[in-house]
């Protein structure tokens, strides 16, 4: 579904609601200096990582699941640094960066504890964690979070169990309505986008975190 079709055709090289503008608002609360180090996991075709380069002067790495999407961002600009890794088993060794962005990913992770947990290894003391995803509002009934889209008192808690401090919270649920909008005047089906959520009475929403690593 992020690979190709009528998703990507609507939403372009970011694949997430919001875009780089919800990149940038995040980059202001961490404030890193010029070459920090930072890893974007599940980067797609790598627009935030070249985002991060051209614009911020990071050093900015990117790993994704997906070998398609990888193969299109090093055929779109062969220097970023890409390779395909899985969240949960990240590709280097323990305080390797300042920072890392986890953007409208954590919601398809199999076991998102495990990411945060694996997060922490790899982030230096006092890391940046920039998450932007999907969350419910609502909820009819209490259930044992399946991969998927969760309240944010789950979220909060798999952070504060990972060994995070959240230092920013916000609500950006608009952006995600207007993504839908775009869907819907192109002719598209929402079914990929609500994950899990559409039909089951809960209302999805779109939430952007800051958090510390101790
Ligand atoms: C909605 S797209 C967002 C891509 C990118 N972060 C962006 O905002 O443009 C979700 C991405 O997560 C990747 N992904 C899903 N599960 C993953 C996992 N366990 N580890 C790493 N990447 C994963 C997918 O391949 C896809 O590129």
């Amino acid at each position: 579904m992020y690979e190709t079709g009528p998703l990507r055709d609507v939403t372009g090289a970011t694949i997430r609601p919001g875009g780089l503008a919800l990149t940038d608002r995040a980059l202001e609360v961490c404030a890193f200096t010029i070459g920090a180090q930072l890893l974007d996991v599940g980067c797609g075709a790598g627009a935030s990582v070249e985002h991060l380069r051209s614009r911020y002067g990071y050093d900015a790495h990117g790993v994704d699941i997906s070998p398609t999407l990888i193969t299109e961002g090093l055929s779109r600009n062969p220097t970023m640094r890409l390779e395909v890794a899985a969240a949960e088993a990240l590709p280097f060794v323990a305080g390797s960066f300042d920072g890392i962005l986890c953007e409208c990913v954590l919601s398809l992770v199999e076991v998102p504890l495990k990411a945060l947990v694996e997060f922490v290894r790899v982030l230096r003391s006092s890391g940046w964690l920039i998450l932007s995803d999907l969350f419910v509002k609502t909820e009819t009934e209490p259930r044992d979070y399946p991969r998927g889209a969760v309240a944010r008192d789950q979220i909060e808690s798999w952070l504060f169990q990972s060994g995070f401090t959240i230092v920013m919270w916000e609500d950006h649920s608009i952006l995600l309505k207007e993504l839908a909008a775009r869907l819907i005047l192109a002719g598209c089906s929402l079914d990929g986008l609500c994950c899990g959520t559409s039909g089951s009475g809960q209302r999805p929403g779109y939430y952007l975190i800051v958090a510390r690593r101790a």
